[in-house]
């Protein structure tokens, strides 16, 4: 058995809580299971809630808790069950709700994985796995966003709230490529930056009039609450007639009951560990079509680092490179 670091936390609190421990190496992959050498994790928005005490106690009994719901790296060794992957292959995968993602070496189920060209980086590959699934199954899945369109046929308009954020940046792009007509809210500070991820209009969410811009820009067919942090009463004056509103996190029955006998359409996402979602958004990455935007990479030692950019920027993607 070898030592493995992993990035965890014993206690609930700010990013100081965040250390590096040593743990035994997770043992032999069985059945479908592959052995990661993993060299890249991200820090998702999830990870974030959990070690504040903000979300649901996947936490409870496993202290210290190891986040990490994405990786990317190399497999080590397969299950006597697996078919799609050999050892040396590089990968990225996402792992169920008891994360794990961040540490050395995990072990993790050969349909949560796809395969990853050497085009792609260990860091993009990673920082791309849960936020870029949440967004394109948020909007192709729950928003189906493929059968809407506009009056006369005109593009669909989506609004992205919470737009610079890792769902959010990714929700902008996914959403411009198949032809929508976007726009994204952000605080002040990253207008322009979530402006160059291709948006077409983009809007201070604390602006005064920003009411006024919304209907400006709108109606929407498709609203994406990418940060989970949207009032759902406010935007709903703003969905075109038939339109969805797709949030990240659940809404209380008692807001939906609120909701629904308007004429909008609200639903959660939950993201899946569809390995041919993955596969098709790694491919948009290596064909030049969809941009990573990794604002920083942080070796595991700093991890405590790592959450405190993510949690003090909230733009883009910070990664956790666990081979340095
Ligand atoms: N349903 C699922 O399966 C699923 C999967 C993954 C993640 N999630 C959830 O999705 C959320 C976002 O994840 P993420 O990884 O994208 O997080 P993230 O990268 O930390 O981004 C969060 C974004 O929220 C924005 N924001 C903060 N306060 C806001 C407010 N009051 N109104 C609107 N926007 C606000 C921030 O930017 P600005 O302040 O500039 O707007 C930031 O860009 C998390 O709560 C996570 O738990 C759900």
């Amino acid at each position: 058995m070898v030592a493995v670091r992993v990035g965890c936390f014993a206690e609930f609190g700010d990013a100081t809580v965040m250390r590096v421990e040593h743990r035994a190496d997770p043992g032999r992959p069985r059945a479908s299971q592959l052995l990661v050498a993993v060299e890249a994790s991200s820090v998702n928005g999830t990870d974030l809630g959990l070690r504040r005490g903000d979300l649901p106690p996947v936490t409870w009994g496993r202290m210290p808790f190891v986040p990490g719901f994405d990786l990317a790296g190399r497999v080590l060794a397969v299950g006597p069950a697996v078919t799609a992957f050999s050892p040396g292959d590089r990968v990225a995968a996402l792992l169920p709700h008891r994360g794990g993602g961040l540490a050395e070496q995990v072990l993790v189920e050969q349909d949560r994985a796809a395969r990853v060209p050497d085009e792609v980086s260990a860091a993009d590959a990673a920082a791309l796995t849960l936020a870029g699934l949440t967004a394109l199954q948020a909007l192709h899945r729950q928003g189906r966003l493929r059968e809407r369109t506009g009056p006369g046929g005109r593009p669909a308009r989506v609004l992205v709230s919470g737009a610079a954020g890792g769902i959010g940046s990714f929700a902008v792009q996914l959403a411009a490529l198949e032809g929508a007509e976007v726009t994204g809210t952000t605080s002040r500070g990253k207008v322009a930056w979530v402006r160059d991820l291709g948006t077409h209009r983009v809007l201070d969410r604390r602006a005064e009039d920003l009411d006024a811009q919304l209907a400006d820009a709108g109606p929407f067919e498709l609203v994406l609450d990418a940060a989970g942090r949207s009032r759902h009463r406010e935007l709903a004056p703003h969905l075109a007639p038939g339109g969805t509103v797709v949030s990240v996190r659940p809404l209380h029955p008692d807001v939906l009951r609120s909701l629904r006998p308007g004429r909008a359409d609200f639903t959660a996402v939950r993201t899946a560990a569809r390995s041919a979602d993955l596969a098709h958004l790694v491919h948009l990455v290596a064909t030049g079509r969809l941009r990573v935007p990794v604002e920083h990479v942080v070796r595991l030692d700093d991890v405590a680092h790592a959450h405190h950019l993510a949690e003090a920027e909230g733009r883009g993607k910070v990664v956790v490179d666990l081979t340095a």
